[in-house]
């Protein structure tokens, strides 16, 4: 049975306890209808109420939204903010400033307490420092940074004075560090020299300048550097600066404080590539103030954060769920949170659940591919079973980035939340900013593998083909079907390609498509997501293009010809499965390994090691129809490992099937 049909025969229901209810945000469905019916009845009265007692405004707006130039929606535009204020100066003037915002800990477990006081005075000098380096509202700044205190502060130090930034994950390569510092046209790159990671040293600053010698990023003035390890790095005079001597600089010269850059909740936050069903990622875009709003109300409202609570989120802020809920989500709303450097299998696959003990933390959020991963290792050895540490400080669990298995989620339940705890199974995207369809912690009744209902003022529903509304039980596409504020606002520099992906003139150009199939229960109306309905593959909760490790894989000299598929995999959720027929004669044996070895190299080289295909397989051809067309369908029940029921007679080469089934 696959991880879906168990989802939709499960049958087991949680209801919130009294204690998850009492003092809940959203305490129970009651409340939860009632702010959905307030959307429903002022859909834009409810999102401006929520805007005003949210966010701190330096000048209040007075449109909420402005549907002139659909699919291209605004929020909030006439008025001004700044993110950074939001997040870190309102929370010290309230008197909060000897708050921790961070409790840092590193790979080898040295810990690191930073007040909202130390925040702000650590963002202020950056801030300052990256003014005297010319960065200015509106400029692009990528940073390719280790998780770390420094990271978080290059994002608010960018926010604070109008900068945009665009985060890229320190395990991409130089080449997709290069095509993204190109395509954003950035003016800075702030990086570190190494990373630590599972008592590894890697490198960053190398790949950065590799990145930026394979040219198209003459804009690049400044290259800051957090130095992490003191590894050996390549100096290049007049570019390169160390972040800590400009930091002293600033610090020498009493710049503690920095007014904040006043901006349109319009203006772009930051930039975040993700792999779309084409080659090329694409730019992201998200605003400020819709942004900020939901980062902020998802806490509350998903996580029910309170001032107490102790908050980790274990995603790297190289992905959207590191925007939303470690740089700007948690300080939004004045939170403690923990920043973890490391690897959760590091020193010993109890990691976390040592974290969780000596930390003392209420709301964990991680991926289910992570869980997957660490229930292997404890069924294993009971030392670093969850059940061996102190866990009762949890209040909330939660989980992200892909379908969660109704056994996982139960091993979740029981062992780490000790049966007691909500798990709040997050559907969303980078796209959407923030949260969509959840369950609340006090409010939902929860169905292990189910995402349940969607949040107050989030218009998700299941259609067909032609955009009609399918009846419950009966799967389609998911759309959204009120533009929200938390939405991407573009493609960066492809307004066509936003407009074309998102908004398709099929479903009738005013549904916003997410990309995932999806059921609802025919008696609750619980969202259950089925996967992508693109070439999208999701491994370890990571998102991935079919074409983008397809172009890498033709871009190798030896490759004539190349396709990928997704497999499901007990552990990652989906593998990567990759066809692929060489220039030369098909390779056997120890040769067949050796190339394929090779090739997976390649890949990490080309994309990042999260990209390599986990299975190839050569064939002297692909299958293909008459007209040359490649019949992914088959290869997909290859990769299973399934017999061939489909329809064959239009392929132009069925014996192709039998060589490629082989698996290696
Ligand atoms: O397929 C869905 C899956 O992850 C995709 C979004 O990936 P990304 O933009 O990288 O963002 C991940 C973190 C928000 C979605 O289209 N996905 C995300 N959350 C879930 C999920 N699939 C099932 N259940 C979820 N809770």
């Amino acid at each position: 049975m696959s991880a879906i049909e168990s989802v939709l025969q499960e049958r087991r229901i949680f209801p919130p306890s009294a204690k998850a209810s009492a003092g809940a945000a959203i305490s129970g469905m009651d409340a939860y209808k009632a702010l959905t019916s307030e959307a429903e009845r002022d859909y834009e009265g409810f999102w401006a109420r929520l805007a005003r007692e949210t966010l701190s405004w330096h000048k209040p707006f007075e449109t909420v939204l402005d549907e002139s130039n659909p699919p291209f929606y605004k929020w909030f535009e006439d008025g001004e903010i700044n993110a950074s204020y939001n997040c870190i100066d309102r929370h010290v003037e309230a008197g909060n400033g000897a708050k921790n915002a961070i409790i840092f800990e590193a790979d080898d477990g040295t810990v690191v307490n930073v007040t909202y006081q130390d925040l702000l005075q650590r963002v202020c000098r950056f801030a300052n420092a990256l003014k005297k380096r010319g960065v200015k509202k509106g400029d692009r700044v990528v940073i390719y940074m280790p998780m770390s205190i420094e990271g978080v502060v290059a994002m608010q130090a960018c926010a604070r004075i109008g900068a945009t930034h665009s985060v890229v994950f320190g395990g991409f390569s130089s080449k997709s560090l290069n095509e993204r510092l190109v395509d954003v046209g950035a003016v800075a790159l702030i990086t570190a020299d190494e990373q630590m990671r599972g008592g590894k040293a890697l490198p960053l600053k190398s790949i950065a300048d590799e990145a930026i010698a394979a040219g198209g990023c003459e804009a690049v003035k400044s290259v800051i550097v957090y130095k992490r390890t003191g590894g050996k790095t390549q100096w290049h005079e007049g570019r390169d600066l160390w972040m800590h001597e400009l930091v002293e600089h600033e610090a020498a010269q009493g710049a503690d404080s920095c007014e904040p850059e006043w901006v349109s909740a319009e203006h772009p936050l930051f930039i975040l590539y993700t792999s779309g069903s084409t080659g090329k990622p694409k730019g992201v875009q998200h605003s400020t103030g819709g942004f900020l709003l939901w980062a902020a109300q998802t806490m509350k409202w998903t996580f029910d954060a309170k001032p107490d609570d102790v908050f980790w989120c274990t995603a790297d802020i190289g992905w959207i769920t590191g925007h939303s809920y470690i740089a700007y989500g948690p300080t939004a709303i004045g939170a403690t949170q923990v920043v973890f450097e490391g690897v959760p299998t590091y020193p010993h696959a109890g990691r976390f659940w040592d974290m969780i003990a000596k930390h003392k933390v209420t709301i964990f959020y991680t991926a289910p591919t992570a869980i997957r991963s660490l229930i292997k290792a404890a069924e294993a050895d009971a030392k670093i079973h969850p059940k061996s540490f102190d866990l009762s400080s949890l209040r909330i669990l939660g989980t992200v980035g892909e379908p969660i298995n109704p056994e996982a989620w139960m091993w979740y339940h029981e062992n780490v939340g000790g049966g007691v705890c909500p798990i709040v199974d997050t559907w969303w995207q980078t796209e959407t900013g923030g949260h969509m369809i959840t369950p609340l912690p006090g409010a939902t009744p929860l169905v292990p593998g189910s995402c349940t209902l969607p949040l107050p003022g989030i218009m998700a529903a299941v259609v067909d083909e032609t955009g009609q509304d399918v009846p419950n039980g009966q799967g389609g596409i998911l759309v959204i079907k009120r533009p929200w504020p938390s939405a991407l606002r573009t493609v960066w520099g492809d307004p066509g390609r936003y407009k074309k992906s998102y908004f398709p003139e099929e479903l009738g150009g005013a549904l916003y498509l997410a990309g995932d199939g999806a059921v609802r229960d025919k008696e609750t109306g619980y969202f259950t997501i089925m996967g992508r309905i693109d070439d999208v593959l999701n491994v370890s909760g990571h998102r991935l293009g079919t074409m983008e490790i397809e172009s890498a894989l033709v871009s190798n000299p030896i490759v004539a010809e190349a396709a990928v598929v997704g497999r499901p995999d007990d552990t990652t959720g989906e593998a990567v499965v990759a066809f692929v027929v060489l220039k030369r004669s098909r390779p056997e044996g120890e040769e067949g390994k050796r190339i394929a070895n090779e090739l997976r190299a390649w890949v990490a080289k080309e994309i990042g090691p999260i990209a390599k295909p986990k299975d190839i397989r050569f064939g002297d051809n692909l299958p293909k129809t008459r007209s040359g067309k490649i019949m992914r369908r088959l290869l997909r029940s290859l990769a299973k490992g399934e017999a061939i029921t489909q329809d064959v007679s239009t392929l132009e080469n069925p014996a192709i099937l039998d060589q490629l089934g082989e698996v290696r």
